[in-house]
């Protein structure tokens, strides 16, 4: 029998037994960096910043960083270690003890949906990096001669056309099997063995390779002199100088916000499961905010000094803006490799490059496979090895649509339900049952448990009031700005419908699916304390 914690009258389940714990503090910080950084810190950070006017983008993503990230991360930590204690790693067992409600583990089965669902297209781009990796110390994109060029190989690589380079997916295939293999490999090795050893080596790798490449992008003066504009001062201009005249404009903000709960992955999910692999006595407010202080370490130092600069160096001011504007993939996959044909070691530079961005979005991969993980181990008792084969199982099997629909829009439709708005959502729902529900004294008392630092108190009203006011203009905005748009398929050609379609039916299907999970778990928890034979 558990005992009745500081919250309202905890329901009666089993008691954890025989779950992993981090080995080492600079183990949880390692893989809680690991976590959050990603291909959003080296891609998407860099076009939002440009897009979005450049330094002065920094001004809506600081008080963003300050008002969501930070309160969001140390309520995240606080309910995941606080679940851990229960025996329970994803959100399904931890809503059940903050709420206790029979509906509050349903609610808590979107924190388990909104992981593995971004997972299956998330992995994917992942795969994509390898293989360009690939490609880049076989040099077999040096000989595309323009951006148009680069342009076809992408879209043939991703089986959107056919040409010279590509007539069909199996490339792709491979690379996102090869992937999907090694994200289960380190999910079997567990949470210890797995997860923090690839985390203690990744991130310092990271660190290392970024470093390299920003000394590389700082020296780069002016590559063709009969270009005397296209250098790097310029470059740093383009994405640095600040146009306070965008900051006017509330996409800019939201541009901000959203980029906040990418980076960090918060409302994600997923910090709540590496969180209840915690003692009870383990801190979570300096380790919260040593990870997110390297997460924007390597966002705004790493990735804000290396994309954008060097195109400019390379293409000048407009064509940039034009790249910028057709977003992430383009920058990464097209641009970044033309650069590398022209750059002196730029095959090896290529190829630390993409390697970079797959260690980096690996891990994040690994992270966001992790809660499902966690429910089947915990909830099913599955081992850690079946666990694990299940999970690569489903998301490669899941994968499919995603690959063979792509062109049609399937990955964009399943972001932004998922990776866009059902973050946003999903953070709003945790922070009601934290600090309104289990109460927020309770849940202050909660996150300073074992800190080793005080918590200013403007955090505290901050959690309480400013949080979730914030969250909740801001969901409303993008669901009357682009979630109606998004709903009603504005912008989208008719024959794209059947699978816009088929994405929706394939996300609603697999929250069903988990729902009735849920429903199984608590079923079988019954039956054993009860001794009712299945
Ligand atoms: N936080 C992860 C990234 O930035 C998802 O890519």
């Amino acid at each position: 029998m558990t005992k009745k914690t500081s919250g309202p009258e905890a329901p009666n389940l089993l008691k954890p037994k025989g779950r992993e714990r981090w080995a080492t503090r600079m183990g949880v910080v390692l893989a809680m960096a690991a976590n959050a950084i990603g291909i959003g810190n080296f891609l998407r950070f860099p076009v939002q910043c440009a897009q979005n006017g450049g330094g002065a983008f920094m001004i809506p993503y600081f008080i963003a960083f300050l008002l969501i990230g930070i309160p969001l991360m140390w309520i995240e930590w606080g309910i995941g270690r606080f679940g851990g204690k229960y025996g329970h790693g994803t959100t399904p067992g931890m809503f059940h003890y903050l709420w206790n409600h029979p509906l509050a583990k349903y609610v808590g089965a979107i924190g388990i949906f909104l992981p593995f669902g971004i997972l299956i297209y998330y992995n994917y781009i992942v795969s994509w990096t390898l293989a360009y990796s690939a490609f880049s110390l076989t040099g077999k994109y040096f000989t595309v001669p323009s951006h148009g060029e680069m342009v076809n190989f992408l879209a043939a690589y991703q089986g959107k056309t056919q040409n010279i380079y590509f007539q069909d997916t199996t490339t792709a295939c491979i690379f996102l099997f090869i992937t999907i293999v090694l994200l289960t490999w380190v999910l079997s090795r567990g949470v210890v063995k797995g997860i923090e050893a690839l985390s203690t080596w990744g991130v310092p790798v990271t660190f290392a390779i970024g470093a390299l490449l920003v000394w590389r992008v700082l020296t780069l003066g002016t590559p063709d002199p009969a270009y005397p504009e296209r250098n790097i001062l310029n470059g740093l201009g383009f994405m640095w100088n600040p146009n306070f005249a965008a900051l006017k404009n509330s996409k800019v903000w939201l541009a901000a916000t959203g980029q906040i709960f990418f980076t960090l992955s918060v409302g994600f999910g997923c910090i709540q499961t590496y969180a209840s692999y915690l003692s009870e006595k383990d801190d979570v407010v300096v380790s919260g905010l040593a990870t997110v202080s390297t997460n924007e370490f390597s966002e705004v130092l790493i990735g804000g000094f290396i994309a954008i600069p060097v195109t400019v160096a390379y293409f000048g001011l407009v064509e940039t803006q034009q790249i910028a504007q057709n977003g992430a993939f383009d920058l990464g996959f097209c641009a970044m490799p033309l650069i590398f044909q022209r750059l002196a070691g730029g095959q090896i530079l290529g190829t630390l490059w993409f390697f970079l961005l797959f260690i980096a979005g690996l891990l994040s991969s690994i992270a966001l496979a992790q809660p499902v993980m966690a429910f089947l181990q915990d909830e099913f008792k599955l081992n850690r090895k079946h666990a694990a084969f299940a999970v690569g199982g489903l998301c490669l099997f899941l994968s499919v649509p995603v690959v063979v629909f792509l062109k049609h829009g399937f990955l964009d439709e399943m972001d932004f339900w998922l990776g866009t708005l059902g973050v946003v959502l999903f953070a709003v729902i945790e922070i009601i049952l934290f600090m309104w529900v289990f109460g927020a004294r309770n849940a202050w008392k909660e996150i300073r448990k074992g800190a080793d630092m005080k918590v200013p108190r403007f955090f505290f009203f901050t959690m309480r009031y400013v949080t979730p006011v914030y969250l909740i203009v801001l969901l409303g905005f993008w669901f009357s700005q682009d979630g109606i748009q998004v709903l009603l398929m504005k912008g989208v050609a008719a024959q794209h419908y059947p699978y816009v379609w088929f994405a929706r039916f394939l996300m609603t299907a697999l929250l069903v699916a988990l729902l009735l999970l849920v429903h199984m778990a608590w079923q079988r928890k019954h039956r054993i304390q009860h001794r009712i034979p299945a």
